[in-house]
């Protein structure tokens, strides 16, 4: 993972859109008085989302400001979690590849490879026409799918380096496919069938009444 620190050009201010921050008032009364600091996340977020998929300096001293938080508490936490990107990233996408160890087993570096040839050698660089980027990160919690790709909310999984090749034309085309796995199963359920429980006789249960005919 690369080191996560602020971007040097940064907006000079920043705020909320009268219906973002209309949502993020709605947001914090759902917490329990004194307990405001726990909508920090979602309004990260919702700040995150509102400038083009990437976090500015002064959006993370508004949300501490609306959360009566100090300053550096928000810094860690926009600086820990990979959700929230530091810097500029893809109009269309930004690619997020999982490369811990049962993604990495899966083949998760191919899909590196191809973010290298395809948008930039180096993470968290845009593509030249300013579409598109991409950054290793750690578990996304898809491990039973991998090798997978986080881009925007969404995760693509069981991938194969012509598949993400796919996936990243689609964006390009405004056509991306549907998230998910990308060889048809659904969930993690086994790629090539049951191969265990399958003896119909152990559901037949002590009547013997839901046995097939
Ligand atoms: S190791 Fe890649 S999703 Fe968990």
């Amino acid at each position: 993972m690369s080191v996560r620190r602020l971007h040097p050009n940064q907006p000079k201010t920043f705020a909320f859109t009268p219906q973002n921050s209309a949502w993020a008032q709605e947001t914090i009364a759902k917490y329990p008085d004194g307990k405001q600091a726990s909508a920090v996340i979602p309004l990260l977020w919702r700040a995150q989302e509102q400038h083009y998929g990437w976090l500015p300096e002064p959006a993370i001293r508004v949300v501490a400001d609306m959360l009566e938080m100090a300053y550096i508490r928000v810094y860690e936490i926009a600086t820990f979690y990979t959700m929230f990107q530091l810097q500029p990233v893809g109009k269309l996408a930004h690619i997020q590849v999982c490369g811990t160890t049962p993604c990495m087993l899966r083949g998760a570096q191919d899909l590196v490879a191809v973010c290298k040839r395809k948008i930039s050698t180096q993470p968290h660089i845009l593509s030249e026409d300013g579409n598109f980027s991409w950054e290793e990160v750690e578990c996304l919690g898809v491990c039973a799918n991998a090798p997978m790709v986080q881009i925007w909310k969404d995760t693509y999984e069981d991938l194969t380096p012509d598949l993400l090749e796919t996936i990243l034309n689609g964006f390009a085309s405004g056509t991306p496919p549907k998230a998910g796995s990308q060889i048809g199963r659904i969930a993690s359920s086994p790629s090539a069938g049951f191969t265990t429980l399958t003896d119909k006789t152990i559901y037949a249960g002590n009547s013997g009444s839901n046995q097939e005919s």
